[in-house]
């Protein structure tokens, strides 16, 4: 704790060229393998992927689902600090239905299953993979069949917790006390916690709980529900009579009754928080922590854990205009008695941020912040319908905030915010300052006093992402091709203080690059708020990634000698190559002559 800014070295490679191949690029002295990808065997009888996207809803619930995104590394055994053997954890965002497509599947005009079966492999290819790997001899790693690898789907029963659970808003015909739900869904950036768990993120879940009501309550018309979602329209299809009602069915909220207790108009409430996972305990019913809040979560980092203090966890929500938020717990860290529901108790907030480069933190607490007695009947009803609090607060609408990270040397928050196509020139501020803002930029935050519960808090802009070519007004970071980046989104400091950032981009680079990851160690420059050039200068390219696909989530053993990459919705053939359909899949990457990774 508290490192303070000692002298950190300098990155020890060169910054790589721009590829727009079907490949992985890394630097000279650097090795890589392609290791889980969608579709490998971790439980049950370990069924083969089928190459030919064969494998039935019940095979597909025992391998690694799609879309890898947010990830991180978990030691074994527990507490140990290995870094040959543990459990990863990670993420898989959605499914693209005519990758799963097999022989004769039965589609609708737009690629959505019409089979019952087909809509249970696309529920079981979504959510979480916990899974065992280990290092072997020849340095590569591969998968343990061991007993803590675990599915978890949009299917796997899991508890709701805190001040919204059991609340009016909960109830739906599966469990008319608000207490349960079934899966979770879009799990994109992610968190964890010191007592050894992992926090995964519910972003879009507009996407998949459609309503069909001409004018639905705030809690859907403020998050984007509509008649359509992004067409995956599970609720088409009739699911099993034999189940509990509602296994397709609840992806429609239209009321069909007069009462919540026996519809599904409630559902989408119970999506759109931080799950909690232990990954130790295989049994455990993942738990839904609203007490942190409902939107598009994207990230969820600590920022600095101190012995006697709260704790702050930082979050964005990934819209356009939406906002970023800090929930502190009520309790100090007592590493000797960690309690694991830690979470349930605490203080939401909401930033604002000023032109003078300070800012403040909101209270969306509904019993302490008189601001919200006029619209919100309850601290549930806050929770359930954060965006709409913190519209009412008056928060700072920013530019798609996704993933935080915290500088392990100065205690400084870190956020992306991945660009804002739709600000336009009239409508920029200090923080948002480019409209329209289609690349864009790194922010950071330093709470008063380094107070994890502080209400105030000094910001500035790390970086402004930007095609080299770019007018100097536009590329004010004044990258250039060697460094050029677009659509910020994955960010992480390990934990010697080298800040990497992953991209996900939509705007067009000079370099015609593929996505990619970039690293900087910012603690060379400590202490200067503001723009410094120098820091771009060393901002250089590790990474980049095979065509059409997005770079997420990244993660390393405690020795810095192994590194984890997460490449999402390749389009190419990556990794099988030939003419195989791609899978999404982690790229472990370590040096040549074994040393640590970057330094
Ligand atoms: Fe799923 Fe905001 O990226
Ligand atoms: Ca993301
Ligand atoms: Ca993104
Ligand atoms: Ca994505």
């Amino acid at each position: 704790n508290g490192g303070g800014n000692t002298a950190t070295p300098g990155l020890s490679f060169n910054s790589i060229a721009g590829s727009s191949a079907d490949a992985v690029s890394i630097p000279d002295g650097y090795r890589m393998q392609a290791l889980i990808p969608w579709g490998t065997p971790i439980t049950g009888s370990f069924p083969a992927y089928a190459g030919d996207g064969t494998n039935t809803a019940a095979e597909q619930a025992q391998q690694i689902g799609a879309n890898h995104d947010g990830m991180t590394f978990f030691p074994l055994p527990e507490g140990s600090g290995s870094s040959t053997r543990g459990l990863l954890v990670i993420n898989h965002e959605y499914t693209n239905p005519t990758l799963f497509a097999g022989d004769g599947r039965a589609t609708d005009m737009n690629g959505a299953p019409t089979d019952a079966d087909e809509v249970r492999k696309d529920i079981n290819a979504h959510g979480v993979s916990v899974v065992e790997i280990a290092q072997g001899t020849d340095r590569n790693w591969g998968v343990i069949q061991g007993g803590f690898n675990r599915r978890i789907t949009a299917a796997t029963p899991m508890m709701l917790s805190g001040p919204a659970a059991g609340s009016e808003f909960m109830v739906t015909a599966y469990d008319n006390s608000g207490m349960t739900t079934r899966g979770t869904v879009n799990n994109c950036g992610r968190g964890f916690t010191p007592w050894g768990t992992y926090l995964t993120c519910e972003e879009n879940i507009q996407g998949y709980f459609i309503t069909t009501e001409a004018n639905p309550p705030r809690e859907k018309a403020r998050y984007g529900l509509t008649d359509t979602g992004f067409g995956y329209l599970w609720s088409n299809v009739a699911g099993d009579p034999t189940e509990v009602n509602g296994e397709f069915a609840r992806f429609d909220t239209t009321p069909s009754g007069p009462e919540a207790a026996s519809d599904y108009r409630n559902e989408a409430n119970t999506f759109g928080w931080l799950v909690e996972i232990d990954p130790f305990n295989p049994a455990a019913a993942p738990v839904k922590r609203t007490a942190m809040g409902r939107f598009r979560h994207e990230g969820a980092e600590p920022g600095r854990i101190v012995d006697g203090r709260p704790i702050a966890f930082y979050m964005g929500d990934d819209a356009r205009g939406e906002y970023i938020y800090k929930f502190v717990t009520a309790e100090a860290w007592d590493p000797t008695q960690p309690n694991p529901n830690m979470l349930d108790n605490g203080t939401l907030y909401v930033a604002r941020l000023s032109a003078d480069g300070s800012g403040e933190w909101l209270t969306l607490d509904y019993d302490n912040n008189p601001a919200l007695a006029n619209d919100f009947t309850s601290q549930a009803d806050v929770l359930v319908n954060t965006r709409t609090a913190a519209d009412v607060l008056g928060a700072t609408p920013m530019d798609r905030p996704e993933w935080s990270t915290t500088d392990p040397n100065t205690g400084e928050i870190y956020f992306t915010l991945t660009n804002n196509t739709n600000r336009g020139p009239d409508d920029t501020d200090a923080a948002n300052p480019r409209g329209p803002n289609t690349h864009g930029h790194v922010i950071r935050l330093a709470e008063n006093d380094d107070n994890p519960a502080a209400t105030g808090f000094v910001w500035d802009i790390f970086v402004f992402g930007s095609n080299a070519n770019a007018d100097p007004s536009f590329n004010i970071s004044g990258l250039t091709l060697d460094n050029e980046f677009g659509g910020p989104d994955g960010l992480w400091f390990d934990r010697r203080g080298v800040l990497w950032v992953q991209t996900d981009n939509g705007a067009p680079l000079d370099s015609d690059t593929n996505d990619q990851m970039l690293a900087v160690v910012p603690a060379q420059l400590a202490g200067d708020r503001t723009v410094n050039p120098d820091t771009q200068a060393s901002l250089k390219r590790f990474f980049v990634g095979p065509v059409g696909c997005e770079v997420t989530g990244v993660e390393m053993t405690p020795d810095y000698r192994t590194m984890f990459v997460n490449i999402q919705h390749p389009g190419g053939n990556w990794p099988d190559g030939g003419s195989a359909r791609p899978r999404s899949a982690t790229v472990v990457i370590s040096r040549e002559d074994d040393g640590e990774i970057a330094l």
